[in-house]
């Protein structure tokens, strides 16, 4: 079983590139650019984990991105994620950055995009690996701030095909963002967002209707709304679903509880991602790996998940053709 999800090509379009980091490269990062850890090794690190919640991962996580500065370390967070990739059979990736959590401290825009472009170009000439790359907005700060941020990535926009929603859930709706998404798809973005996570299907529903957006990030908790479930499953809205991370932040208590199986048979374009694999305990693989350990997918539930990742993905239809 191992071999065969090893071997599945597939595309991967939930990954925060922020939650890439790994305690090892966090250590390096922060000795090059001569900053100070609380932690006094990478096994310290890795004790202080102690996920309950979304925003307790949330605080650790932007801790960690604290040690991003240059585009070289732009660059070699991506670069280690895209190796990832190509030990575990990803073809193609759309990859979340998060430009708010680094403008904040001093390092501008230009320095994330181009670290990070430079190895997505890299990746496509030596490891054959396409991708794309989503702005998401930290919806926990204002409307104003995203704008704000929106106006600095125009110049970009050829190497950024859609903008996402992400950060603490609860009480930030949808509804908040409703004008800069309107502003992002006059400019020719596409839309995407996280929901239905933290919070429940109402903000599933005004992902859809307010934000207009292509795919729900995560979105497991459709199940609450029937009559949700059934427009997700006519509509073919997909939904990128990440198995380790929705039991770390205790969305479910185990991955047995899971209903990722429930909702493929149900018939909705259901996909499996890593979400912030250096938190959660694995990446593509090992995500795939604990659903079929616990829930026991066949051979073609399998695939059909590995083809829905091509369906749901912003790959023109000649490129998703060549996986299909
Ligand atoms: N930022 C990084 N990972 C996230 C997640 N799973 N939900 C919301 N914001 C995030
Ligand atoms: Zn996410």
């Amino acid at each position: 079983m191992n071999q065969f999800i090893y071997g599945l090509p597939k595309a991967e379009l939930h990954l925060h590139i922020e939650g890439t980091l790994e305690p090892q490269m966090m250590f390096d990062l922060a000795q090059r650019n001569h900053l100070s850890l609380p932690f006094e090794s990478v096994a310290d690190v890795q004790n202080s984990y102690h996920l309950s919640n979304l925003q307790s991962f949330l605080d650790l996580y932007y801790q960690g991105a604290q040690v991003l500065c240059t585009d070289q370390d732009f660059y070699d967070l991506t670069w280690a994620y895209l190796q990832k990739c190509y030990q575990q059979n990803v073809r193609h990736t759309e990859i979340f950055f998060d430009p708010q959590t680094h403008g904040d401290r001093g390092i501008d825009f230009p320095v994330v995009y181009h670290g990070i472009q430079s190895a997505l170009q890299d990746a496509k000439t030596y490891l054959n690996i396409s991708s794309h790359l989503i702005l998401c907005f930290l919806r926990d700060l204002s409307a104003e701030a995203a704008m704000n941020t929106l106006e600095q990535a125009l110049p970009y926009q050829d190497g950024i095909i859609a903008v996402g929603l992400d950060s603490a859930e609860l009480h930030n709706p949808p509804s908040k963002f409703q004008q800069v998404f309107e502003r992002a798809k006059s400019e020719g973005f596409l839309t995407v967002a996280h929901g239905g996570e933290e919070a429940g299907a109402d903000y599933i529903w005004s992902a859809i209707n307010l934000l207009q957006v292509s795919r729900i990030d995560h979105g497991v908790r459709c199940t609450e709304d029937p009559a949700l479930v059934t427009y997700l499953a006519q509509q073919q809205i997909p939904l990128t679903v990440c198995p380790l991370s929705n039991v770390k932040l205790g969305v479910f208590p185990d991955i047995n509880s899971h209903n990722v199986k429930q909702l493929l048979e149900l018939g909705l374009c259901v996909t499996i991602n890593s979400d912030d694999p250096a938190y959660f305990g694995g990446y593509i693989n090992e995500n795939y790996l604990a659903v079929q350990e616990a829930l026991n997918f066949t051979n073609s539930q399998l695939i059909q998940l590995a083809k829905n990742s091509f369906m749901a993905s912003f790959l023109s239809q000649a490129e998703k053709d060549k996986y299909l």
